[in-house]
């Protein structure tokens, strides 16, 4: 097709994660997107577990079936993956053309990836740090396992579903956040799912840091169901409604305050790496997300350990909505775990 024919259009963004799958879906509208689908369904514990496939069938008929039930006539669909099987790495190199980059990468990999390098795919983006003529930039270099990706892709392919992109959890959410917030802050960007945090922090407009950390909500409703000797959907259900746990609350405030501050010392982590390496650059809020930033009192406990403002996500705060096919009230309660899908479904693809 000549390149002036060829249309540019948004793929159905699919958020697999180890809770619940996630699907959106914008169509242009002008200049601007319309939210015309978003839904999610709950998968059962383990079939996606440290960010890999592990019961294909089950997750491909859960996914068939929100697909079909939302009326989405697309077939194609940007993914991401998130986990063990990805390496995010930023490394400093002299500046060099995209395509010198290219080759440098491919033949150089192996020193910067614990993995074989047949056994990957490969990307990178150029950060563009080089401001004062040193002759050096930082680049962002994201490798993930092959076997893995490939594993999505098929599953996918079964249900006649074609991947057109395969992002990574963290810049998805940078994604999202940036078509709706812009880049003009520096932001730490925290989503926290139900087996793992995705930080990211993005400065100057770009991300200088991300990294998955294998702490989720999960882990605090396993520990509710140790503490407390109850089942795990009781405890599921006391960590969504605490405020009903009467005599057993503040045994319930005691795991829920152990929980959150294991999450609060990634956090830190990552702000004290950046604090130390921009100084002149401070972080002016951090913006959270993911089924786990929906905890009561979360975000005044981030913002009391930080020292930062901190905002729960929405990722449609600015966008149109398809008011006939999508409840307001349940488009505001589901917002912020639909953050990375809806990052992914603002990717543009060639129709
Ligand atoms: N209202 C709520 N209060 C507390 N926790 C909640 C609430 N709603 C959802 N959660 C928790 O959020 C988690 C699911 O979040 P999310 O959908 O972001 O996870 P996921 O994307 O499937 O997992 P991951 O990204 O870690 O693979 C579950 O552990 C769930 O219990
Ligand atoms: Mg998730």
């Amino acid at each position: 097709m000549l390149p002036f024919l060829s249309k540019q259009k948004l793929a159905v963004g699919l958020d697999i994660g180890s809770h619940s799958v996630k699907v959106c879906e914008f169509a242009e509208a002008g200049k601007k997107t319309k939210l015309i689908s978003l839904g999610t369904a709950q998968l059962p514990v383990g079939a996606v577990e440290d960010g890999e496939l592990r019961d294909p069938e089950t997750v491909a008929e859960i996914i068939k079936k929100l697909i079909d039930n939302l009326g989405i006539k697309s077939k194609k669909v940007a993914i991401s993956i998130s986990g063990y099987s990805v390496i995010m790495k930023k490394i400093n190199l002299a500046v060099m053309t995209e395509e010198e980059l290219q080759h440098h990468i491919q033949a150089e990999a192996e020193q910067y990836i614990p993995f074989d390098i047949d056994e990957v795919y490969i990307d990178f983006q150029d950060l563009h740090t080089n401001e004062d003529d040193e002759g050096r930039t930082d680049v962002m270099l994201v490798a993930a396992k092959k076997e893995v990706v490939n594993r999505y892709i098929e599953m996918l392919e079964g249900i006649g579903l074609k991947v057109v992109v395969v992002d990574v959890d963290a810049f998805a959410l940078e994604n999202a956040y940036e078509l709706c917030m812009g880049q003009d802050d520096n932001v730490i960007l925290v989503d926290i799912g139900s087996s793992k945090m995705n930080i990211n922090i993005i400065s100057g407009g770009a991300s200088v840091f991300a990294r998955d950390v294998f702490l989720g909500s999960r882990q605090l409703t396993e520990q509710i169901q140790n503490n407390l000797e109850i089942s795990f959907e009781e405890a599921e259900d006391l960590k969504i409604c605490a405020q009903d746990a009467g005599g057993q609350l503040p045994q319930l405030e005691e795991t829920f305050s152990g929980a959150c501050t294991q999450w609060v010392l990634e956090i830190k982590k990552a702000l004290d790496f950046y604090n130390s390496n921009y100084p002149e650059q401070p972080i002016d809020k951090m913006v959270i997300s993911g089924g786990g930033a929906h905890i009561n009192g979360l975000d005044h406990y981030f913002a009391n350990e930080s020292s930062l403002p901190v905002e729960l996500f929405n990722p449609f705060v600015s966008t149109m909505v398809d008011a006939q096919k999508i409840d307001q009230e349940y488009l505001s309660f589901v917002a912020p775990e639909m953050a990375i899908s809806s990052g992914l479904a603002s990717r543009k693809v060639p129709f």
